[in-house]
């Protein structure tokens, strides 16, 4: 490239080099070093912003193609004070994008207070298509800017952008900008191929995907939850069901492989990425709602495997948050809808289950909530309870161990007080 030395290298002079990666800007740089060098020995300093050289030797400004020149580094405004003595003339800095703010505030007033030539060089966008960091700051100043393109690795156009390679994965707006490597991690692309996710006019999609996945997990845990329950219970009847929700499982595995994008075999991996890690040990979750009518009667069900009564509730499912399973519990178990939801409690269930045959192998945090409800008759659920029913406060029937204290403290929750931890 033919570059107008005698503007570039007069002195109160800014020269910005920029152009996405790959276009050939460190290479241009050395060039016009070599130049300098020719005619103004010791006048030059040469640095790089590059934050991986701070801590190396033989630090250098490197072209993708491997040519070098020794260089200096630059964080701070220290690192380039200390150069700037008067006989200095030509300033040279590489990877410019890499410094901050103040560094290249300080950089654009020392072009007016000393009489110095800078020659800077840097990527003018990020992997975003972004600018990056303060080189916008650079290019309003530059009294000369070199726009340099690439090549798409694709077409083979003119390219003006960098394009983050993450394997087949479309890279999201969200990475951390900073990531510093070469043909390993970037290649140059066009306005028609470079990719970016996560970008506003993208959200129907994206949404969309988040959707699917939200779907597919649901069904894939009401799969393992049959497939870890469904045996024990009535083994008769359901063996064949078994071997469905088997082939469910497995059918949705294959859909989230083609969602996330990893291996439909590996099942394990699968649940780490979606986080059902069996690894770590951790509490259940159950919800449970404490319902009152305009009488400051509290709705009780009468639970069929124990058969003594409680607030209406049970295990969290995947698909909602804490409230809406708790809500859901209640409608799906009593016919009743609930307003004005307030938050009881934490309640370690494990601390109430007094006897062996009762106590669950896993500790269970129980979330309870209350609020009112405007039903007057309860439609109970007799495949999941007993019996659905208003109580008094003063004429509790014979509660499940730790309802008591539950249903005492949403009485209070919705008169005023606060949540209770036990
Ligand atoms: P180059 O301009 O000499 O090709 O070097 C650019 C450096 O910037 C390279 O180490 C990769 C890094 N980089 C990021 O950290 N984030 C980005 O978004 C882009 C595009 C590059
Ligand atoms: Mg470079």
């Amino acid at each position: 490239m033919q570059i107008d030395d005698q503007k570039i290298l007069k002195p109160n002079n800014l020269t910005l080099i920029t152009g996405c990666m790959f276009s050939g800007k460190t290479t241009l740089l050395i060039q016009i070093i070599n130049e300098i060098a020719k005619y103004s020995r010791e006048k030059y300093e040469v640095f790089t912003a590059n934050p991986t050289l701070v801590s190396k030797e033989d630090i250098c400004l490197q072209t993708h193609g491997g040519v070098t020149f020794p260089a200096k580094t630059v964080v701070n405004i220290e690192d380039i004070q200390q150069y700037l003595h008067k006989d200095i003339e030509y300033l040279i800095i590489d990877e410019v994008q890499f410094l901050s703010h103040a560094v290249i505030e300080y950089l654009v007033d020392q072009i007016q207070k000393q009489d110095i030539s800078v020659i800077v060089g840097g990527l003018s966008l990020d992997f975003r298509k972004l600018p990056f960091g303060s080189v916008h700051l650079l290019s309003a100043r530059a009294d000369v800017i070199v726009k340099l393109q690439a090549r798409c690795s694709i077409c083979n156009g003119p390219a003006h952008f960098t394009q983050r390679i993450s394997g087949d994965r479309i890279p999201n707006i969200h990475e951390p900008v900073l990531d510093v490597g070469g043909v390993d991690k970037y290649t140059a692309r066009c306005y028609k191929h470079h990719q970016i996710s996560g970008l506003s006019h993208d959200k129907n999609a994206s949404e969309k995907k988040i959707e699917v996945i939200d779907h597919l997990i649901s069904i894939r845990s009401i799969a393992k939850t049959a497939m870890n329950y469904g045996a024990s219970q009535d083994p008769h009847k359901l063996l064949y069901e078994l071997e469905r929700y088997s082939y469910i499982y497995k059918l949705v595995n294959e859909c989230l492989s083609q969602v996330v994008s990893i291996d439909s075999e590996t099942v394990f991996e699968l649940d780490e990425q979606l986080s059902f890690d069996d690894t770590y040990v951790t509490p259940k979750i159950a919800t449970a709602y404490a319902v009152y009518d305009d009488l400051d009667r509290v709705l009780l069900v009468k639970r069929k495997d124990l058969n003594v009564w409680a607030l209406p509730g049970g295990w969290a499912d995947v698909d909602t948050n804490a409230i809406g399973n708790a809500v859901r519990e209640l409608s799906q178990e009593t016919g009743v809808n609930a307003l004005q939801h307030r938050f009881v409690g934490v309640f370690d269930v494990r601390k109430y289950q007094l006897s062996e045959s009762h106590r669950d192998a896993t500790p269970i945090y129980l979330l309870v909530f209350c609020g009112r409800t405007t039903s007057i008759e309860p439609i109970p659920n007799y495949s999941e309870v007993s019996n659905a029913r208003f109580f008094s406060l003063d004429s509790l029937p014979k509660l499940s161990a730790g309802v008591q204290i539950q249903i005492v403290h949403s009485y209070k929750v919705l008169n005023g007080e606060y949540a209770l931890f036990d």
